[in-house]
C-alpha cells in the first residue's frame, strides 16, 4: 500500500492553505503538483549546471547534455520504447500531436483519405487532426461513445478502409475517465495500413504504458500532468516513422550539414528537437519519471481505484447529481453535474471550500455536446490525495448543492 501522509510530504504545496482552509487539490488531469525532487533539480539546474545542450566541449555543457539524454533513456525504459531514440523531446503533448500530424500527416495524408478520430478526444487529440483535414483536403470520421462513456469499437470497422491514414484515440479520457481497450483498435487500424496516435496525457499517469506491447505507432503526453514542470513533453514514435517523417520545425540542433544550397538534417530524435531545447523541463520530467518508479504500479492503481471508488459512492448518494464516464475500469477522475446548478457555481463555492476542481468544457467539447451540457465539474486525482479528501469534495458538493437550490 501506499504510504500516503509520506508522499504528501514530499510535495510543499500540499501544505497551502487557501482561504484560510486546507488545500484539497482535486485537478491532477489539467495539472499535477510537483514532488520536492523536481522542485529542486529544476533550482540546481538553474544554480549549478546552466548550459546548452548538443553544443559545447566545456564542463557545463558536457553534464547538463548527459542528464538530458539520461532522462530521455529514463523515459524510454518507463513507456517500454524499444530505444531512447524514438523518444522526442517536445514542449508538450499538443506539441507533440500537432508534430504528427504537420510532419507524417503532411507527407502521408492525401485528399481523399480519411482520419479516424474517438468522440472522447480532447482538443490536443482532435484539432491539430481537423488542421491537417483541412490542408489535405482528407474526411474526418468520429468513433462514437455510448452515453455510459464506453467507446463503440464494434463501429471502427464500418469507418476503416484503404484510405484510413490515421487512427486518433486517448488511452484514457481527461472528462470520462474511460479507457478504452486499444489493443484490438490498433491492430484493425494496422490491418488497413494506417497508423495510430494514442494521447496518453491521462493514460501514462494513470496505470503507465508499454508502447511495444500495445504496438501503437506514436504515444504523446505532457510532463506537467506526471509530476514534471510544465513546457516539456514526449512523443514516442517508432522509429522507422519518426526516419520517414520530415522535420516539423526547422534551427538549431535539428541539423547535420547546412549550405544555402542544401540542409540536411540530424538523426532522430534530434531531428525534431530544434532550437535550444528545453533541458531543465525534461531533465526535471527525467526526476518526475524516477519519483514515479519508486512506488509499484498496482499500489498506486490500487489507491486511485480507492479514491475513485469513494468519491463516486458518496457523490451518487446526492439527490440530482449525474456522473459522467461509468466504465467500470476507467480512471480515477469523475465529472459531474447537479441537476439545476451551473458547473461554474457549483465550482465557485466548492473553491471557497479549499476544494479545487475544474469547471466547464475540459478541452473537450464535443463530450459535452454529447451530453447536451455546455459544461462539467471534474475531480481529478493523483497518487497524494487521501481519501478524507474524496469526502471533503462530496461534503462540499453537498453544501454547494443546499446553497444553490
Ligand atoms: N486537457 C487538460 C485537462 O484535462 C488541460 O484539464
Amino acid at each position: 500500500m501506499l504510504e500516503v501522509e509520506k508522499i504528501r510530504g514530499e510535495f510543499p504545496i500540499l501544505e497551502r492553505r487557501v482561504y484560510d482552509r486546507p488545500l484539497v487539490y482535486l485537478d491532477n488531469g489539467a495539472t499535477a503538483q510537483k514532488p520536492r525532487c523536481v522542485i529542486d533539480t529544476v533550482d540546481y539546474l538553474h544554480r549549478e549546471l546552466n548550459a546548452n545542450i548538443h553544443r559545447g566541449v566545456h564542463f557545463l555543457s558536457e553534464e547538463a547534455t548527459e542528464r538530458y539524454e539520461q532522462a530521455r533513456q529514463r523515459i524510454a525504459g518507463f513507456i517500454g520504447a524499444a530505444e531512447k531514440e524514438e523518444v522526442v523531446f517536445t514542449a508538450g503533448a499538443t506539441a507533440s500531436l500537432n508534430t504528427v500530424a504537420y510532419a507524417w500527416g503532411g507527407r502521408f495524408v492525401h485528399e481523399g483519405d480519411n482520419i479516424v478520430i474517438s468522440e472522447m478526444e480532447h482538443h490536443s487529440n482532435l484539432v491539430p487532426w481537423q488542421m491537417l483535414a483541412e490542408r489535405c483536403g482528407a474526411e474526418i470520421r468520429v468513433l462514437p461513445f455510448d452515453d455510459e462513456g464506453r467507446l463503440m469499437t464494434e463501429r471502427l470497422a464500418g469507418l476503416l478502409d484503404r484510405r484510413t491514414k490515421v487512427v486518433a484515440v486517448t488511452q484514457a479520457s481527461n472528462t470520462l475517465g474511460t479507457r478504452p481497450e486499444l489493443r484490438p483498435i490498433i491492430d484493425a487500424a494496422h490491418a488497413v495500413g494506417a497508423v495510430v496516435v494514442v494521447d496518453g496525457c491521462q493514460g501514462v499517469v494513470h496505470g503507465g504504458v508499454d508502447v511495444q506491447a500495445l504496438d501503437c505507432d506514436f504515444y504523446a503526453f505532457s510532463g506537467h500532468k506526471l509530476y514534471g514542470p510544465t513546457g516539456i513533453g514526449v512523443l514516442y514514435g517508432k522509429r522507422a516513422l519518426l526516419e520517414a517523417m520530415p522535420p516539423f520545425l526547422g534551427g538549431g540542433d535539428m541539423v547535420d550539414r547546412v549550405s544555402f544550397a542544401r540542409t540536411t538534417y540530424a538523426p532522430v530524435p534530434l531531428k525534431f528537437e530544434a532550437g535550444t531545447a528545453n533541458f531543465v523541463g525534461a531533465i526535471a520530467l527525467g526526476e518526475a519519471v524516477k519519483f514515479v518508479q519508486q512506488f509499484a504500479p498496482a499500489d498506486i492503481e490500487a489507491h486511485e481505484a480507492e479514491l475513485l471508488r469513494r468519491a463516486t459512492e458518496r457523490l451518487s448518494a446526492i439527490e440530482g447529481l449525474r456522473i459522467y464516464g461509468t466504465t467500470a475500469d476507467k480512471c480515477a477522475l469523475v465529472s459531474f453535474n447537479v441537476e439545476g446548478v451551473h458547473p461554474y457555481d457549483m465550482g465557485m463555492i466548492l473553491d471557497k471550500l479549499g476544494i479545487a476542481v475544474r469547471t466547464g468544457q475540459h478541452c473537450a467539447e464535443p463530450v459535452m455536446t454529447h451530453y447536451g451540457v455546455t459544461g462539467m465539474c471534474r475531480a481529478s486525482f493523483a497518487l497524494y490525495n487521501t481519501l478524507a479528501e474524496a469526502d471533503a469534495l462530496a461534503d462540499g458538493v453537498a453544501r454547494a448543492v443546499r446553497m444553490l437550490r
